[in-house]
């Protein structure tokens, strides 16, 4: 692992230069990603969603081929998983469980239209090297509900994830498990309201919380970059984080800004076909973290 890498971005903000003042230093990622052969909108169990939107396949696959280029370019390992068939929303990985320390906990979906998910991405995490892989009771979307922040992780409930899932997954980790309530439909996960940037700082956008919950994260973050309703409802906040480079909707242009100020670097890519399902480049991207490393080249490698 090389933390000071540099990396050519051949993105549109790469012009803007970096402040030279406060240079963050990216890690080494492992992402798990699943290949959108099936995705569609045929139900709609999010505000998003709208069955008489019509989906544009062709441009879907080029989009998410351009996030994954986007994760190879960074110097991230990628590994890609088939979609199962009959299963529109399986792109959305991040909601396939959440892995910490080489231990992954398992997913189990709200709705049914999303529950056989759950044994596939189980059987891909142990196929991607994660011996350990929990089937857990209670109800929780994996990390679209699941940040982890430095050494604690951030619950979001109240839409679709059990609240009693949190003790269950702080028992199974052993990390601190913060719960946080959702309270407007449109962020029904917590990665559409919330992004981990680096261990210690976070953005998110507080109107989408309980004020229990926003003086939680005032009180924990008091350095976090507040995310404005524009940038939020493109899902601008849906972001993937190195600690350096920022992953994220390219229609965020505010937050970009915000981000460049940081010292981070935006990397922006358009996945507009996904937001018609709700999701951005978090949705789709699963971080191993604590996973061996396979494939140190960090060359794309398919998980059957
Ligand atoms: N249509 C999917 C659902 O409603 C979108 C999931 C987006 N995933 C995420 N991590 N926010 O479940």
């Amino acid at each position: 692992m090389n933390p000071t890498r540099s990396v050519s971005v051949p993105f549109a903000l790469h012009a803007v230069g970096e402040p030279a003042s406060h240079v963050r230093a990216a890690s080494d990622r492992r992402y798990l990603l699943c290949r959108p052969t099936e995705f569609e909108v045929v139900y709609a169990i999010n505000p998003w969603m709208d069955v008489e939107v019509p989906v544009d396949r062709g441009l879907a696959l080029q989009q998410w081929e351009a996030l994954r280029d986007a994760y190879l370019t960074l110097g991230h390992e990628v590994v890609t998983v088939p979609n199962g068939v009959g299963l529109p929303d399986m792109v959305f990985a991040a909601n396939g469980g959440v892995v910490v320390d080489g231990i992954a906990v398992g997913a189990r979906f709200a709705n049914v239209q999303r529950v056989p998910e759950a044994a596939l991405y189980r059987q891909h995490l142990r196929a991607a090297g994660i011996d350990v892989v929990h089937e857990p009771e209670f109800v929780n979307e994996g990390e679209g509900d699941l940040l982890v922040a430095g050494e604690v992780i951030l619950a979001g409930h109240g839409f679709r994830s059990d609240h009693r899932a949190h003790a269950e997954v702080a028992a199974l980790t052993g990390r601190e498990v913060v719960p946080l309530r959702l309270i407007d439909p449109r962020y029904y996960h917590l990665d559409t309201a919330a992004c981990v940037l680096d261990d210690d700082t976070i953005a998110y956008l507080p109107e989408a919380f309980d004020p229990v919950s926003r003086r939680e994260l005032e009180r924990r973050f008091p350095q976090a970059v507040l995310v404005d309703e524009h940038d939020a409802a493109v899902l601008g906040l849906n972001a993937v984080s190195d600690g350096r480079n920022v992953v994220l909707n390219q229609e965020a242009q505010h937050f970009a800004a915000q981000l460049h100020d940081r010292g981070f670097v935006p990397v922006p890519v358009d996945l507009s076909e996904f937001r018609k399902a709700g999701g951005g480049p978090k949705c789709c991207t699963l971080e191993l973290r604590g996973a061996p490393v396979t494939n140190p080249q960090g060359l794309e490698e398919v998980v059957a």
